[in-house]
């Protein structure tokens, strides 16, 4: 399949253009354009892209701004009270994004503190701070970094992020489903605008506002730069063609909410949202995009659709088609070449959806999850063979996507044949939820599956690495209660790698 999409903007009715929209250099807002907050990401070491969105009125598609293109003004500073500010400048935040502004900045210093703010007309945004990743050519002794994913505003409060910046980690890497398009039925909690997915540019940018209004995730943004991938809830999943409108308004809203690069022309049904992310010669992480290019995952009967919410299959004989692929040949190409070069003490992969196999037995038969790489092995094993083959960097695998803390060695896999000597830790959600007919799926299976050697299916909360070059440190933080905003963390297990040894030690 072409990574290259259709230009649907007709279909969206994008009908202003930079060029078209009105120049308001002296546009007054009546009260502060920056209710969504600020955020940094997609850091290098000499990049990083800020992001704002002017929007007074947030939850309204245009954002209460109409059709002006309105100059906004950036600081980058060397200290917090921006007293020592190294760079200036004007960018236009027009209609066609709405209202959205992403700086990219380049030339900066390697593993540097900066701060930065955004202004226009009396208003100024709050301070953010980000920071830049440590040179490539480096040694770093060690990095923090924390992966998470699954938020879903009507199950509970972002309280995680407080804890997540109390962790005080490098940058955040949120592995998707930033947002929920539906809200899956919890009716005493507070609610989205409506129960109605998403489907055009206005009412994608509505929901990502929704979202963005949340103070436990604003105050993160503002002070930890984030990488983001999309998982099936962000975005529509697969190619099919039916869909390109609303997959193309998905991934404009997307971009339009985010830190990130990589979004070429309102209207694309394309992004290029693969990461290398390089930690001198410590770790290098390849993030992936494993919902944008994969083949469908509807190929099999679906003879239990209540058994998990009919996500269970037997695999059929299409599932080992030798083309069948996850990521789409480039990305694949890419990914291979990043595992197979890569001289860092750890090569890791961040994969939205959980990479190792786990297998289901019901009803006499096994079933996979459709959601997983279980219904790509052919890819799988394409990739099993480049981490096997690579003998440099000690592999890992950091995924999410199935709202529950798991430990997984790749080595103790029941058959043989799909056995791969790496570790996965699978971060649990921010607070989407894991009902009992996911959950218990599982636990009744885990005899079946003595490579999972944690699993907890009740806490919410993120996965903290805490790594240097003889050892990675995993350790599950989990909420006690996301309904409550002021929520602690506690500490739920805590597991080793040692670099150049197999398999994973739990600490507590
Ligand atoms: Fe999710």
């Amino acid at each position: 399949m072409n990574r290259r999409g259709f230009l649907v903007s007709t279909l969206l009715g994008l009908s202003s253009s930079p060029l078209m929209a009105k120049l308001a250099s002296d546009y007054r807002f009546s009260t502060s354009p920056f209710t969504l907050g600020i955020a940094s990401g997609d850091v290098t070491d000499r990049s990083a892209v800020l992001w704002t969105r002017l929007a007074p009125e947030p939850l309204k598609g245009d954002g209460g701004v109409e059709s002006h293109s309105i100059p906004v003004q950036w600081e980058l500073a060397l200290d917090p009270e921006m007293s020592r500010v190294v760079r200036r400048g004007e960018a236009l935040a027009t209609p066609t994004f709405a209202h959205s502004v992403h700086v990219e900045l380049e030339g900066l210093e390697p593993g540097c503190e900066y701060w930065y703010r955004f202004s226009v007309s009396s208003h100024s945004s709050r301070t953010g701070r980000t920071k830049t990743l440590p040179d490539r050519n480096s040694h770093p002794d060690s990095v923090r970094f924390i992966t998470a994913s699954c938020q879903n505003w009507t199950h509970g409060y972002f309280v995680a992020y407080e804890h997540m910046i109390q962790d005080k980690p490098d940058f955040i890497i949120h592995l998707g489903d930033y947002f929920y398009d539906t809200s899956f039925g919890v009716a005493d909690f507070r609610h989205h605008e409506t129960e109605k997915a998403p489907v055009t540019v206005d009412e994608f940018r509505c929901r990502h506002a929704r979202y963005k209004t949340d103070k436990h995730l604003q105050d993160a943004h503002a002070q930890i730069p984030f990488f983001t991938t999309i998982d099936n809830h962000d975005a529509i999943e697969d190619m099919d063609p039916e869909k390109f409108a609303q997959r193309a308004a998905a991934y404009q809203a997307w971009y339009e909410h985010m830190p990130v690069r990589g979004y070429e022309a309102a209207g694309d049904n394309y992004f290029d949202l693969q990461r290398t992310i390089s930690l001198g010669d410590l770790i290098q992480i390849s993030l992936l995009d494993g919902r944008q290019f994969r083949d469908r995952k509807e190929i099999c009967s679906n003879d239990y659709p209540d058994f998990g919410f009919g996500n269970y299959r037997e695999r059929c004989t299409a599932v080992f088609d030798e083309d069948r692929s996850m990521l789409g040949e480039e990305q694949e190409r890419w990914l291979s070449e990043n595992l197979m070069q890569n001289s860092s003490t750890w090569n890791v992969i961040a994969s939205p959806g959980p990479f190792l196999p786990f297998r289901y037995h019901h009803d006499g038969k096994e079933l996979s999850y459709i959601g997983a790489w279980d219904i790509y092995p052919a890819n799988r094993e394409r990739v099993a063979k480049a981490i096997k083959t690579a003998e440099v960097g000690h592999p890992l695998i950091l995924s999410g996507d199935v709202h529950s803390f798991w430990a997984v060695d790749g080595s103790l896999t029941k058959d043989v044949s799909e056995r791969v000597p790496v570790v996965e830790f699978v971060a649990s959600s921010i607070s989407a939820n894991w009902p009992e007919e996911l959950a218990k799926p599982v636990t009744d299976n885990l005899p079946h599956n003595p490579q999972v050697q944690f699993y907890d299916p009740d806490k919410r909360g993120y996965l903290l690495h805490e790594v240097n070059h003889k050892e990675w440190k995993t350790t599950a933080r989990a909420m006690q209660d996301v309904r409550d905003e002021t929520s602690p963390a506690l500490n739920l297990a805590s597991f080793l790698v040692s670099k150049g040894k197999p398999g994973v030690k739990r600490l507590y």
